[in-house]
């Protein structure tokens, strides 16, 4: 997978788990957060390796969540049984909406920090 990224900026801080990430990606394919973040060398948790699972790559989407495709019956069923908060997504199971016209979100990291 060809992951082309425009730009992805450390907006704030790199706090623990407090990091909020910039994102501005184009890309002709549907791509995870999660993909976009590997691209990039952003260190988060993925335990269970992007199958949704484990719950270790959560993060808050911070601005234009409407940019954000809506989760899947998958990552809904994740999302209860993991307990997320409402704002909160899995990393590995959310794509941004590339058919907008804006493509700028913002997410903040909600895992705990790679040991
Ligand atoms: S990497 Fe495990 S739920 Fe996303």
């Amino acid at each position: 997978m060809t992951v082309s990224t425009k730009t992805l900026t450390i907006a704030e801080t790199f706090f623990q788990a407090e990091a909020h990430l910039e994102i501005d990606v184009k890309s002709s394919i549907p791509v995870t957060l999660l993909a976009i973040f590997n691209a990039n060398k952003v260190s988060i948790n993925q335990s269970c390796g992007g199958n949704g699972t484990c719950g270790t790559c959560r993060v808050e989407i911070v601005h234009n969540s409407d940019l954000i495709k809506a989760p899947s019956e998958y990552e809904i069923e994740a999302i209860q049984e993991l307990g997320l908060k409402s704002l909160e997504r899995l990393s590995c199971q959310t794509e941004i909406n590339f058919t907008a016209k804006e493509t700028n979100v913002v997410v903040k990291i909600v895992s705990e920090p790679i040991d």
